[in-house]
């Protein structure tokens, strides 16, 4: 049966205190939204509906981005999580299936969880995911007679017997999407909040004689970000989870503390993080890469046997082939560095490609801007560029050639040439001496 996905992020989140929507605030380099929508693609869900409310069009523009294929549907005033469901109703018009709703502000929900909701809902008409919790605080608590879910009652409306409960609504239900819309329809906000509730469907359904039940997840799964303390929390959390997984996975940490992670960065067996490195998104190392201390890592990829760093910087769009060498304080952006090519130090290679085992000398730069546009680079195979080379793109060097140590390159140089592009060195016979001599002579009579 089909899926659909509703995932609420209208509200403001007051306590971010931030002029960015709670659900864009970023984890581990992707928006907590983005973290939330992922979650639920386990599902395959055949629909995908974001609820926007709070600067919907910077919403709607991140969802999109993730997923193009994502509705945005707008809840212009926040009248409550039940308000919101309802608001996709009109989207959802022609879907038969079942309907899933996921917060935006709770990033962690792991896929089996879901997987377990979904079969929970082939014996009951309304799935909702608990959580034990010794310090139960504001959560909404569900409560049971007999293993059936008889309603689920809001922290602000509970009586003390009821805040004693200790099993916790997450906020996430599931329900065949007619079922749902029909008993959202049927909320009231008669309560002490004066909301429309999302839980309060539960009551509703008990009483038309449908099923509920809880499938139970973890506390930490179901961790709701509502202020920067929490969102460090999340981030620390979410970066403990990404360096367990590369150890399981057999990637070499030697101070896995050290290390972050992007959402979506991917890292191959028996490769070495060194201590100190930082991914962002888009990364992905193959299995036997060394990133060395202090290394910075965003949109690019490493392959088998390369070593990048101490101290490198690799942008979006670098792109290094087997055992290449990045060494420190290089930057390479949007650049193909092919099999065996070394830059071993100080380098900016920018809108590049490097031939195989071509070596680039110290201090090279591939001047890639003019101040208006960008312009590319092609260096052929096992070329030798000089230190301190400059090469003015746009600019090629055929294979085999060579460019003399400190030369300004804003010609293509053949294959197989040597370009000297500097002034030519002239030695003055013992005029050092005699200059040292005069400058002294001036020291001393303190002029
Ligand atoms: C909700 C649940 C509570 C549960 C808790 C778990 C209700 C009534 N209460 O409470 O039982 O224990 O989550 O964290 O559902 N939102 C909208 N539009 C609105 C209101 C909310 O899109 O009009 C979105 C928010 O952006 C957020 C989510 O729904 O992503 C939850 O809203 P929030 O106000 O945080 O609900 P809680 O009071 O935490
Ligand atoms: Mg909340």
């Amino acid at each position: 049966m089909a899926n659909a996905v509703i995932i609420l992020g209208a509200g403001l989140g007051t306590r971010m205190n931030s002029d960015l929507p709670k659900v864009l605030h970023p984890i581990a380099g992707a928006p907590m939204l983005v973290h939330a929508m992922q979650a639920a693609m386990v599902l395959d869900p055949a629909r995908r509906l974001v609820v926007a409310g709070y600067e919907a069009a910077q919403v709607e523009k991140a969802a999109l981005a993730h997923d193009p294929d994502v509705t945005v549907v707008v809840q212009a005033e926040q009248l409550g999580t039940g308000h919101a469901v309802a608001q996709a109703q009109a989207a959802l018009a022609d879907f038969v299936g079942d309907a899933l709703v996921l917060y935006g502000d709770t990033p962690f929900i792991r896929p089996d969880t879901l997987e377990a909701m979904m079969e929970a809902r082939q014996t009951h008409d309304i799935v909702v995911l608990g959580f034990e919790v010794e310090d139960p605080a504001r959560y909404g608590r569900l409560i049971l007679t007999d293993g059936q879910l008889d309603r689920i009652v809001e922290y602000k409306d509970a009586t003390e017997a009821e805040r004693a409960v200790t099993l916790c609504n997450s906020g996430v239900i599931a329900a065949d999407a007619a079922t749902l819309f029909d008993l959202v329809a049927a909320i009231g906000n008669d309560n002490a909040a004066g909301e429309y509730y999302l839980t309060d469907i539960i009551a509703i359904a008990r009483a038309r004689g449908l099923t509920a039940t809880v499938v139970e997840c973890a506390e930490a799964e179901t961790l709701g970000i509502n202020s920067r303390f929490e969102l460090a929390q999340a981030e620390a959390l979410f970066q403990n989870g990404a360096r367990m997984t590369a150890l399981d996975d057999g990637v070499t940490l030697i101070a896995p503390e050290t290390v972050y992670f992007a959402y979506d960065t991917v890292i191959g067996r028996d490769a070495v993080i060194e201590p100190n490195v930082v991914f962002g998104p888009g990364v992905t190392v193959e299995s036997g890469a060394t990133i060395r201390a202090f290394s910075h890592l965003e949109g690019c990829h490493v392959s088998r046997g390369a070593i990048v760093g101490p101290y490198a910087r690799l942008r979006p769009g670098a792109e290094l082939a087997e055992n290449t060498r990045v060494g420190n304080f290089v930057e390479v952006k949007n650049a193909v560095i092919a099999e065996g090519a070394k830059v071993n130090h100080l380098s900016y290679i920018g809108d590049a490609d490097i031939g195989p085992r071509s070596n680039i000398g110290a201090g090279t730069i591939t001047c890639n801007y003019d101040g208006v546009s960008k312009h590319h680079t092609t260096i052929g195979a096992d070329v030798f560029i000089g230190s301190n080379t400059m090469l003015v793109a746009p600019v090629s060097v055929g294979d085999a050639a060579m460019t003399a140590s400190g030369s300004v390159i804003t010609r293509d140089v053949p294959a197989g040439d040597l370009a000297v592009a500097r002034a030519r060195q002239d030695n003055k016979t013992g005029f050092a001496v005699r200059l040292f001599d005069k400058l002294r002579a001036q020291k001393a009579k303190g002029q």
